[in-house]
């Protein structure tokens, strides 16, 4: 992180911040935030429930760990390509898509990953030491402006005009939403017939495209083979309550199905 100084501000005051050896990241005045042992910065400015648990972290890591990601990861990686010096994916769960992207761009890259939900950073500094997790929230950042070349926002919200001051000028958003087919093969049998099987992500789409330069759009969709151990790992990796007898479900393939939403900074 002390390397990394120039990527912070103070989430109060705005104020520039250093870190010191002691642990702490402080502005000038006088705020100060604890490098947690686990190695992350907690920068909530106020307490937050969040629905999000550790098992539903570890969860998500499994599946990720599984491969099922591994297509949208080397999209994400060749749109980014070879020379990009700070990336910072916001709402980063346990951080293992934005280690995956990393892991297949430059060596140099730095890769600051944030969320809201303290057990999903804690996840990812237990995991990954090698990058910067900070708890904090999308409308309160802890970052300095035009900080990234990339920001990465997958299957999380957003804060678009977050987006635009942290961006270095000509930088870009790389945000990922559910399509139809999204993990269809699940849904069906979870939600047969209920409302909750469809996606409509056009509001979404149409936002995007107000808030950011030369926006496009680009759908992955493919079909991965799981595991039968995975299935409960898939119902615990959502929040949503996809509640049913783990052992009724009958899966041993599901569909990814994706957009990636690519705009660059309106400056
Ligand atoms: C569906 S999860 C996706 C996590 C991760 N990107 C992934 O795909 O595995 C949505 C994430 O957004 C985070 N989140 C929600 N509101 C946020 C906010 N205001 N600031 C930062 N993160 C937030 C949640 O805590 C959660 O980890
Ligand atoms: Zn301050």
């Amino acid at each position: 992180m002390k390397e990394n100084n120039r990527l912070f501000c103070c989430p109060i005051c705005k104020g520039v911040m250093d870190v010191l050896a002691e642990g702490e990241v402080v502005c000038g005045n006088r705020h100060s935030f604890t490098i947690a042992k686990q190695g992350y910065v907690n920068f909530l400015t106020r307490a937050v429930r969040s629905m999000y648990t550790k098992n539903l972290f570890e969860s998500r890591k499994m599946v990720i760990d599984a491969g099922l990601y591994n297509t949208l990861h080397n999209e994400i990686a060749k749109i980014i390509g070879n020379s990009a010096t700070a990336i910072l994916d916001t709402g980063c769960g346990e951080g293992s898509h934005l280690v995956n992207v990393c892991e297949l761009l430059n060596d140099e890259v730095v890769g600051v990953g944030m969320d809201i939900a303290k057990e999903g950073i804690l996840t990812a500094a237990k995991y990954y030491e090698k990058k910067i997790w900070c708890v904090g929230d999308l409308a309160c950042s802890p970052f300095r402006e035009q900080s990234f070349d990339y920001i990465l926002n997958i299957l999380s919200p957003a804060n678009y005009g977050e987006f635009n001051r942290l961006l270095k000028n000509g930088g870009k958003v790389i945000k990922v939403v559910p399509q139809s087919g999204y993990l269809q093969e699940l849904r069906k049998q979870v939600f047969a017939h209920s409302e909750k099987e469809d996606y409509s992500n056009e509001q979404t789409v149409k936002r995007f495209y107000e808030q950011f330069l030369d926006a496009k759009r680009h759908r992955i969709t493919y079909k991965m083979p799981i595991e039968k151990e995975l299935v409960p790992k898939l119902m615990e990796m959502t929040p949503l309550g996809w509640h049913a007898e783990t052992g009724a479900i009958d899966l041993n393939e599901v569909t990814i199905d994706l957009e990636l939403l690519v705009g660059s900074c309106k400056r």
